[in-house]
């Protein structure tokens, strides 16, 4: 959950006091425009997917693959999320296992820190992530690897001391060990800070040549740099004999829903994409502007993405692109989209269109798409395609009700062998 969304109750008095506070009162006033009607919602033209930029249509698999799909990628990173430049120098990139529990989560998994260094003359950074497999796997096992809003360091990642097979943050390590899943961890502010608007002390300064000192306007803000990370986690993957790296989702919720579907993109070696409420710049299509918009977005956190994204606040049906398009690349791989009802800001309606509209391009790659430009009913995932979605009852969090369904598709495709173990709690499923 983000730091956002899980403030403590101290905080919450806190801000109750703020409210009195006139900045606070000026912000609600700001917020009064957001649309949560749909009968507010501005009719729009959606950009064609398979329509090449000349104008041409686009009617084979190999035309998308060749051209559509580089146009529309080109687009997202010059316009959207930024591209990454060729750093100054070469990075010299190293991998260290700097600890392995063998015993972890009541001896059922292994888990190891890795740390993966990266340095150049212009600086030295590091992430640490996260490799939790079963303990008793036949061989690699494919995993499924979290932009996690939790630091890696803290004791978010150990067991958690109440609920068997849980990590402290909720994740349920017992319920993917038990079905055959590796999970990663990745920690979202290793590279880049969460709201960074300076970008001297991040993964950009080691690319600045020299006379740089700030991302330019088409290339990565924070999105950017957390996709980058989770890439650089991959590449670690590739080498871990536990893990098939072939067969490694990417999931985020939230900011970090936005992170995973544009890691994902721009990352073809990652073999599905899960969704969790990433509203706008995640799923969400920005032409409805409903709950969140560009413009909210880039007034609070300006640097998430690249800097040509303002000229397209409040000028959404400007943009060359909407999000059913960022869904489309990662076809024909799957996409696993999921919503909460009562998460407005999040859009859940743009979220499911998106997706939707996303299956054109899965269709013309022989995949299955979603059935129908209706979503389901709460609580009624659609798992049985290569798009899935749910949207189920409630807010803004990664619900037990969410891994579930997630670890249902991704087993549908990613096929883990189930690892029989004795001793993992029952309760841990
Ligand atoms: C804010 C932001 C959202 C983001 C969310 C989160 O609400 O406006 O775009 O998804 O934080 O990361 O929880």
């Amino acid at each position: 959950m983000s730091p956002f969304r899980r403030i403590p109750l101290v905080m919450t008095a806190c801000c109750l006091a703020l409210s009195l506070h006139p900045l606070a009162r000026e912000a609600k006033e700001a917020d009064r425009d957001v649309i949560y009607d749909e009968s507010r919602v501005p009719a729009y033209d959606l950009p064609p997917l398979l329509v090449m930029d000349e104008g041409s249509p686009v009617t084979t698999p190999e035309q998308w693959r060749t051209r559509r799909r580089p146009e529309i990628f080109s687009l997202f990173a010059n316009l959207v999320y930024g591209r990454v430049p060729p750093p100054a120098e070469p990075l010299q990139t190293r991998f260290a296992v700097l600890r392995t529990v063998s015993g972890f989560l009541d001896g059922m998994a292994v888990r190891k820190e890795v740390r993966l260094e990266f340095r150049n003359s212009r600086g030295a950074l590091d992430m640490l992530v996260l490799v939790f497999v079963p303990k008793h796997a036949a061989g690699p096992v494919p995993a499924i690897l979290v932009h996690s809003f939790d630091d890696t360091r803290s004791p978010a990642f150990q067991p958690h001391p109440a609920r068997p097979g849980m990590l402290r943050n909720g994740w349920p390590l017992g319920a993917l060990i038990r079905r055959g899943f590796g999970l990663v961890a990745v920690y979202q502010q290793d590279l880049v800070g969460h709201n960074e608007v300076e970008f001297l002390h991040t993964i950009h300064a080691l690319f600045y040549p020299p006379g740089q000192s700030f991302p330019k306007a088409n290339e990565w803000g924070v999105l950017g740099a957390v996709a980058w990370g989770g890439s650089r986690a991959l590449d670690y993957l590739e080498q871990d004999p536990d893990i098939d790296a072939r067969r490694v989702a990417v999931m985020g919720h939230s900011k970090m829903g936005k992170a995973a579907l544009w890691t994902a993109a721009s990352d073809e070696r990652f073999a599905m994409a899960i969704s969790v409420q990433s509203g706008c710049a995640g799923a969400a299509l920005w032409r409805r502007r409903y709950g969140e918009t560009l413009e909210k977005m880039v007034t609070r956190f300006p640097y998430w993405l690249c800097r040509n994204a303002w000229k397209f606040a409040g000028r959404e049906d400007d943009l060359p692109v909407d999000q059913h398009m960022l869904l489309a690349l990662v076809a024909p791989r799957p996409l696993y989209v999921c919503s909460a009802a009562e998460d407005h800001w999040a859009d859940p309606r743009g979220e499911y269109l998106s997706a939707w509209h996303a299956g054109e391009v899965y269709r013309l790659l022989g995949r299955r798409a979603l059935p129908s430009p209706e979503p389901p009913p709460l609580m009624e995932p659609i798992l049985d395609r290569d798009v899935g979605y749910h949207i189920r009852k409630g807010g803004h969090s990664v619900d037990p009700y969410d891994w579930e369904q997630i670890l249902t598709f991704a087993s549908r495709h990613l096929k883990p062998v189930t690892v029989s173990s004795p001793g993992l709690p029952e309760n841990s499923r």
